[in-house]
């Protein structure tokens, strides 16, 4: 049974809004070796034993790679307006420096067209996490010469693509290739050092404001932002220890990205507790991370409660839990972007992630996953909240169209409204895609007559500087 789409949830979005849905290239495309595109890390990290759940690679994956034209009319049949997808730098520029592969560009330029041929926006993300392996080589995103390589690589993409893509994202979650990636070591490259960390998030957000300038200075047409990973961060009790935990938890999480990219500067607080491991930053690196941006995205799956004692039990809140374990936890999405919106000089943001992996069954060519309907239904209406509270909102992407490559939770996590049975590579749209296209018929027929909602004083750049617009 398909949920029926609440009658008021189509209310308070602008008429030039965006609805989309999103992925990323080593999730999807497969092709790991074909038409010249070299190892990323990702395909290297897959090879160390035991760091993949279910032992899986990207070799094939959804095999996007190949089978893209049917994934075009799929999302065309959905009905969304904007595809948030990657590009993978090795597919494109296989040692990260040096010769380009013009077949990998091709394969993009077909995408970017055959997106358009269908009226649907693309929003293409330079960096989502597959640096090419040979960079790593040399000390991947520590070393601070990759800023210059990734500058070349956003400058490559753009000459091809920038006159035809809406909007171009420099990172998907710093944080997540930061911390995941090197501190705690469970994500590709596998390292475990704060120091390098932290000189890995400085250089990211480095990297973000010089390809800023750069594209900018070569006329790229495209809207440039960045894309966070935020939550909202609360204690676990009122002790004074819960408290200053979560302050410091909060300051690593949201405020060491937000602080430079909108303050120029990195939070004191964090500077101090990181002691020796604070990264090496050279003059006017800060100003350059505080280039103006054109968009915010922000990827939200839940809030994270802090303790500083005891680690906290996700299932003492008697909440839902979705089979990554992450609480559902709507209210906080508006919670964030009121406090991001409140804290920040922010531009018009978009949720370019959200969604929820749960256990799904095909049976009989059918999905039956209410409980990801509702997720994204609840998810939806956080939005609509922060919009009625003065919050610019321009987008909202659902994560994610298929089924996937869970990075370090291999395939057995499902995160798509598109279910992929992978040994047959077929697509069987879920209960919650039906839902979405229902939805998102009645929302563009609400906004076909409805006039522009009123612009509130303090946000009037916001219609013009709307990517929808
Ligand atoms: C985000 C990633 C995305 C996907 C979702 C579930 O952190 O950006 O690729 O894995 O989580």
């Amino acid at each position: 049974m398909i949920r029926p789409v609440p009658a008021d949830l189509t209310l308070n979005f602008p008429p030039d809004f965006v609805w989309g849905v999103a992925t990323s290239a080593f999730q999807i495309e497969g092709a790991a070796a074909e038409d010249g595109k070299g190892p990323s890390i990702w395909d290297d990290f897959c090879r160390v034993q035991g760091v993949i759940a279910d032992a899986s690679n990207g070799n094939i994956a959804c095999d996007h790679y190949h089978r893209w034209s049917d994934d075009l009319d799929l999302l065309a049949s959905l009905g969304v307006g904007a595809y948030r997808f990657s590009v993978s730098w090795p597919r494109v520029r296989p040692g990260g420096a040096g010769a380009w592969n013009p077949k990998g560009l091709d394969f993009y330029e077909r995408l970017v067209d055959g997106l358009l041929e269908r009226g649907i926006q693309p929003y293409l993300t330079l960096n989502h996490w597959d640096l090419p392996a040979e960079l790593q080589a040399t000390g991947g995103w520590g070393n601070r010469d990759t800023t210059q390589r990734f500058v070349e690589y956003a400058l490559g993409v753009d000459t091809r693509l920038g006159d035809r893509v809406k909007a171009i994202t420099t990172h998907n979650e710093p944080w997540v290739i930061a911390v995941l990636g090197h501190k705690r070591g469970v994500f590709a490259p596998g390292i475990k050092s704060r120091a390098v960390a932290m000189q890995v998030a400085h250089h990211l957000l480095l990297s973000h404001g010089m390809a800023l300038n750069a594209l900018r200075a070569q006329g790229c047409k495209a809207k440039l932002g960045i894309v966070l990973n935020l939550s909202p961060m609360h204690p676990a009790t009122t002790s004074a220890q819960d408290l200053a935990k979560t302050e410091l938890e909060d300051g690593l999480l949201l405020r060491w990205y937000l602080d430079p990219l909108f303050k120029g500067r990195y939070p004191t607080d964090v500077l101090e507790h990181l002691g020796p491991d604070v990264p090496l930053v050279q003059h006017g690196d800060m100003a350059t991370i505080a280039t103006p941006m054109d968009f915010l995205g922000i990827n939200y799956y839940s809030r994270s409660v802090v303790s500083a004692t005891r680690p906290w039990d996700v299932h003492q809140s008697g909440r839902e839990v979705t089979e990554m374990g992450w609480e559902v936890y709507p209210e906080g999405l508006t919670e964030l972007l009121l406090r991001v919106h409140h804290d920040y000089p922010v531009p018009p943001i978009y949720v370019t992630e959200n969604g929820g992996a749960f256990k799904d069954e095909c049976i009989n060519g059918r999905v039956h996953d209410p409980l990801r309907t509702d997720y994204i239904a609840r998810h939806i209406a956080a939005v609509a909240e922060a919009i009625r509270q003065g919050v610019p909102m321009a987008g909202y992407m659902v994560w994610s169209l298929l089924d996937n490559f869970e990075w370090a939770s291999g395939y057995a996590k499902r995160f798509g409204i598109v279910h992929v049975d992978y040994a047959t590579q077929r697509r069987t749209l879920k209960d919650s895609a039906l839902w979405y296209r229902t939805f998102l018929h009645h929302q563009s027929a609400q906004s076909m007559h409805s006039e522009p909602a009123p612009t509130p004083a303090s946000e009037t750049e916001w219609n013009t500087v709307a990517l929808g617009a």
